[in-house]
């Protein structure tokens, strides 16, 4: 597995033999792998013959500078977990990423705008830049995501209608701890009291008989909530526990 910092050279690579010709499949990330990501590593990987992996901890993406700052880094851990499933890992630095600072960015005007695009202003804008960039430096023929996030993988699938990218997304299956609750790199900030506690949120999600139910139902067991909407089927909700912010959704 080689590990990438320089994405000039990076590219060097992606242009050479190792890489011609192959299959291409590719995982983004924020780091702090769990084993949903280690899901998406393993699928890329049986479906794949070359695998690469992104870790970046994108600036745009956070609305609230605190939760950059408190963000889980754990590169090495990172590196551990991917070995044996990805031949090329790129770990870019920001000035790489945005040389322009960021002037340049990709927009939606529908979707980005409600559910969690009504909590994060610009949130969106900085995933589907990120999203774009990284798909340029790679240049995968499939690109892995959790359905975890819900509305990040739908407006990733538009963008890449939208803007004709020649790259085929593949949604995979939300992956939860043994007693329900969604994984997720936040899931560690919990105390361990919270952690317990929290499995109510995708149980109350799943159990109300209406989403006025489950705001209710999920105040009364200690959350605050920002939104329990339902969507194209789905059930998606967003709440606070301990400070940490936690989204989940469930089909209907
Ligand atoms: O889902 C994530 O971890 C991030 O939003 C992504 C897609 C890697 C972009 O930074």
């Amino acid at each position: 597995m080689r590990v990438h910092h320089k994405m000039h050279e990076w590219r060097v690579t992606r242009t050479g033999n190792n890489f011609a010709g192959k299959s291409v499949g590719f995982v983004p990330t924020m780091g702090a792998l769990h084993e949903g990501h280690h899901q998406l590593l393993k699928r890329a990987r049986a479906e794949n013959e070359r695998v690469v992996l992104s870790i970046f901890v994108n600036p745009a993406q956070f609305n609230d500078p605190n939760d950059l700052v408190k963000y889980p880094r754990s590169l090495e851990a990172d590196l551990a977990l991917a070995s044996g499933l990805v031949d090329d890992v790129i770990v870019p630095e920001a000035a790489e990423m945005y040389p322009d600072k960021y002037r340049y960015r990709v927009t939606e005007n529908e979707l980005s705008t409600v559910l969690e695009g009504a909590h994060r202003p610009g949130h969106f804008d900085g995933v589907l830049t990120v999203v774009l960039k990284l798909l340029n430096l790679v240049q995968p023929h499939r690109a892995y995501f959790g359905e975890k996030d819900w509305q990040q993988l739908q407006l990733v699938d538009g963008m890449v209608r939208a803007l004709l990218l020649p790259v085929e997304i593949v949604h995979c299956e939300t992956v939860r701890d043994p007693d329900g609750l969604a994984m997720s790199s936040r899931n560690r900030r919990l105390s361990s009291a919270g952690r317990a506690h929290a499995v109510k949120f995708p149980q109350i999600l799943r159990a109300a008989s209406t989403t006025a139910d489950a705001v209710r139902l999920l105040q009364v067991a200690g959350f605050t909530v920002d939104y329990v909407e339902e969507r194209d089927g789905v059930r998606l909700g967003a709440v606070h526990l301990e400070g940490v912010r936690l989204i989940d959704n469930v089909r209907r």
